[in-house]
Formats: structure tokens, C-alpha cells, sequence
């Protein structure tokens, strides 16, 4: 579905990603790993179009996408979540999802105008849409609160929520677990896992829980200093050698 090929990223003089290459199978929910520092949200940004890379390609089904900006890259379905939530603090949940989806008439004040009914079908068919991923999401009860009210967790959610309002076909999660109570975890982990099977998402995700790496993803990519070190089931990727080093000589805690 997406490959990455020789992908570089340098900040000024810091190479933050260096010839990067691997591949992210439809279907699949493969993990990105590696101690802090190793590249991995930058590896993202230049995904989901935030950053364009200094070099390298991107290609999505085909398609070389390097550079395009987000919002054409969201059209294709690729969408991401954030490793620190990035709700609208004051508007309410529900309000948050709604905004989510392009192109909503009500946008172009011409097209109200002329059109009344039809936005109006529009609006009410969004609405329906996030109070299902709330639904889904079990915070229902929190649709009138203000975003900026919720716990950490709870925005992680919403972040979710999010990515359900969008036809989503490739979606990008930053360490959906941080700053995650250990219930919510496993409800967070069981959601991945059923919009993985029930809408067919496939996801690629960054997280340094390992036990949540295990359980979701394979296969497992694993990054340090910018370059792919190794690739395979968590399973045999938690005992190379290699991968030990990475993460005891960053001097991380992970
Ligand atoms: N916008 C930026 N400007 C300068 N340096 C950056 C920027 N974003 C990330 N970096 C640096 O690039 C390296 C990789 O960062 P990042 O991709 O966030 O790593 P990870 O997500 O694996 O922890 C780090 O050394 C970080 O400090
Ligand atoms: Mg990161």
C-alpha cells in the first residue's frame, strides 16, 4: 500500500531520518519501534505530508505522494493521530468529530444559500456519523463537554474518534497509548482492533508499549538513529541483539 524509498529528512545539521526504506502492506497493522530520538514522528510528518523530505519517495498505491501537502494526502485517506493530542480545547466533543470531514457545504455560504436542504442532510448525516464514533468510542456521555476538559486519555479517544469521521484507508497513530491509564489501554488496543477488522483500516502505529506492540501489530518495523535497523514479528524482533543495543545504548528508559 505505501513504500518508503531512501527517505531523508535533515534539520539543519541533524539528520533526523537517513535513506529509509520499508513498506506498509494493505491489511496489516504494522508497528514503528525504536528508542526516542530515532526518527519515527518525523518518519510521519513526511507521510502524512507535514514535512517534505529532503530527499526520497513516498509512494501510496503507486502514486509517488513526497510533498504533497496534507489535505490532498486526507482525500486519499491517509489521516494520523498525535502523539500529544491536538483537539480544539473549546469547542465540545461532538462539535470536534463534526468538524473532522472536507468539503461540508455549509462551508460556502453560496451553497447554503442556494441549497438549504441540502445541508442540512449533510449536517444531520455528520452529526450521525459522530455520535456513532462516540458510540463506538464508549464517551457518549461526553459529547457536551468542552475538548479541552477531557483527561489525557480520553483525548486520545477522541483523537480516535477522529479518524472515524474520515474515509480512512491508511491511518498513522503516535504513541496512542501515552499518557494512557492501563484500562483505557486495552480499551484503546480492542478499538484498534476492531476498526482494523470491521472497516478495514490498516494501520501503522508508534507506540512504546510493547505489550500493546505484541498484541496488535506484525509485522514490526524497528527504527534507530533514522534508519530502519530490522523488520519481522515482535516476537523475533524483541530478541535481536541489535534491537537490545538500540534501546540500552540510547540510555532510554523504554
Ligand atoms: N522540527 C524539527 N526541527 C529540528 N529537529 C527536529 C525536528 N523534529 C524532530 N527533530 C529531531 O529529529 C530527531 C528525530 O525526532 P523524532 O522523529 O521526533 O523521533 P521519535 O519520534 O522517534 O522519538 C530528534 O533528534 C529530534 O530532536
Ligand atoms: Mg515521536
Amino acid at each position: 500500500m505505501l513504500r518508503v524509498e531512501n527517505l531523508n529528512m535533515r534539520f539543519g545539521g541533524l539528520q533526523a531520518v537517513r535513506d529509509c526504506s520499508f513498506e506498509i502492506e494493505a491489511g496489516t497493522i504494522t508497528g514503528l519501534i525504536g528508542p526516542n530520538g530515532a526518527g519515527k514522528t518525523t518518519t510521519f510528518n513526511m507521510i502524512v505530508g507535514e514535512l517534505k523530505p529532503t530527499s526520497g519517495r513516498i509512494v501510496f498505491e503507486g502514486e509517488d505522494i513526497a510533498g504533497l501537502p496534507a489535505y490532498k494526502l486526507f482525500h486519499k485517506g491517509i489521516v494520523r493521530t498525535f502523539q500529544i493530542p491536538h483537539e480544539f480545547g473549546q469547542m465540545t466533543v461532538l462539535e470536534n468529530l463534526m468538524v473532522v470531514p472536507p468539503d461540508q457545504p455549509g462551508e460556502r455560504l453560496f451553497v447554503n444559500w442556494i441549497a438549504r436542504a441540502k445541508v442540512a442532510a449533510r449536517e444531520r448525516q455528520v452529526r450521525q456519523r459522530a455520535e456513532e464514533a462516540l458510540e463506538f468510542l464508549s464517551i457518549s456521555h461526553l459529547r457536551d463537554e468542552l475538548a479541552g476538559n477531557l483527561s489525557g486519555g480520553q483525548k486520545k479517544l477522541l483523537e480516535l474518534g477522529r479518524t472515524m469521521m474520515t474515509d480512512a484507508r491508511l491511518v498513522l497513530l503516535d504513541e496512542p497509548g501515552a499518557g494512557v491509564n492501563p484500562t483505557l489501554l486495552l480499551k484503546i488496543r480492542d478499538m484498534i482492533s476492531e476498526l482494523h477488522r470491521e472497516r478495514g483500516y490498516t494501520f501503522c502505529l508508534i507506540e512504546h508499549d510493547m505489550d500493546l506492540i505484541s498484541s496488535l501489530c506484525d509485522p514490526v518495523i524497528v527504527l534507530a538513529e533514522g534508519c530502519v535497523l530490522t523488520q519481522g514479528k515482535m516476537e523475533d524482533v524483541r530478541r535481536d541483539p541489535e534491537v537490545l543495543d538500540a534501546y540500552l545504548g540510547g540510555g532510554e528508559d523504554e
